[in-house]
């Protein structure tokens, strides 16, 4: 399969503008590439300029231009016609498999030889979606966390027919336009961080339903804790700074006989009524009578002052 260079993409083709697809735009616009966006949806071109105007001042604080460029953001009513004339295409439709293979149907005569479509799908297995596309070997996911805009991961696996070239690709694309993306060898359900989150998901529920803590005190303890240690490093190396001078070795040696034993206790709750009531008046609580709207703004005015920090102490290419 012969590709287009990663770092001379000029448009992105933006399929599908809805909480993801609209942040998708608004990353790409902050990085002076070009979006052509479409969705289904009535009235998506308004929604879609609201969420650039909102995400701006944000991208700004991250290094974006004083306005985004208005004659790099155009609509239309077509998919085809969107995918026509761009470098690349990030697919954000509902996660749902046949809407997606449906909407892959209607690109196949559309979608420009040498062009890499990435799904933003959280867990569908592109295996699944790309089978019988014309082009299949240049489909893959790109998995974003939300919002795009703002979080840098992108997580990248290819399925069975992917071209391995379209995988490095859409790694080196994601990389020289802002975000830290990762490679995952072999599809799973859910990608990898979604995994990670929801293992450690798991076990706050089964803590909280058998009453070891309250909700609140459960995310104190991640917020003020190990998601700081997290945010830096990882909890590999982390670990490997719990071992001392010794480092991960030493870690194993001295805490990996404790660590299997809580392992043996960890819970495996369902999410049934009596666990989901517990949950939301526990969320609820915690939230202390803030709105969505209110704990959003407060996420991401923390997130781009950490992001900053981040930026400023590690330097370029960090
Ligand atoms: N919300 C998240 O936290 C999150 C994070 C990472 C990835 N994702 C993934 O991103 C994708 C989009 O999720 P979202 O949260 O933005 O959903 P959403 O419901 O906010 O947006 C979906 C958009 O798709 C449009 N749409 C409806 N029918 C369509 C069709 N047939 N073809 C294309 N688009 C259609 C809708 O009008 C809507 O604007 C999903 O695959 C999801 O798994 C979501």
């Amino acid at each position: 399969m012969q590709l287009r260079k990663p770092d001379a993409v000029e448009n992105v083709a933006v399929l599908g503008a809805g909480t993801i697809g609209a942040s998708w735009a608004a990353h790409f616009l902050a990085h002076g590439i070009g979006v052509r966006v479409w969705d289904p949806a009535e009235g998506f071109e308004a929604k879609v300029r609201e969420f650039i105007a909102r995400a701006w001042p944000s991208l700004k604080r991250l290094g974006a231009p004083a306005q985004p460029d208005e004659a790099k953001i155009s609509f239309f009513a077509d998919p085809a016609e969107a995918v026509s004339a761009c470098d690349f295409v990030q697919e954000s439709g509902p996660e749902n498999k046949e809407i997606k293979i449906a909407l892959y149907e209607r690109l196949d005569d559309a979608l420009p030889e040498g062009v890499v479509l990435a799904s933003s799908s959280s867990g569908l297995l592109i295996s699944e979606l790309q089978a019988g596309r014309v082009g299949a070997e240049r489909y893959v996911i790109g998995h974003p966390f939300n919002p795009p805009h703002l979080i840098p991961l992108v997580e990248v696996v290819g399925g069975r027919v992917s071209d391995p070239a379209a995988v490095d690709w859409a790694l080196a694309f994601y990389n020289g336009c802002g975000k830290k993306a990762v490679r995952i060898n072999r599809e799973v359900p859910g990608h990898l961080a979604n995994r990670l989150q929801v293992a450690l998901w798991r076990e706050v529920v089964h803590l909280v339903d058998t009453g070891v803590a309250s909700v609140e005190d459960v995310d104190t303890a991640i917020a003020f804790g190990p998601g700081l240690r997290w945010s830096l490093m990882g909890p590999n190396l982390i670990l490997h700074l719990a071992g001392g001078e010794g480092g991960m070795r030493h870690f194993l040696d001295h805490l990996g006989p404790s660590i299997e034993a809580w392992w043996a206790d960890l819970g495996t709750p369902a999410l049934d009524e009596a666990v989901g009531r517990k949950l939301i008046e526990g969320t609820e609580a915690a939230a202390k009578g803030r709105s969505i709207a209110q704990l959003a703004e407060e996420r991401d005015r923390l997130l781009v002052g950490l992001l900053e920090m981040l930026a400023r102490e590690r330097g370029a290419g960090g």
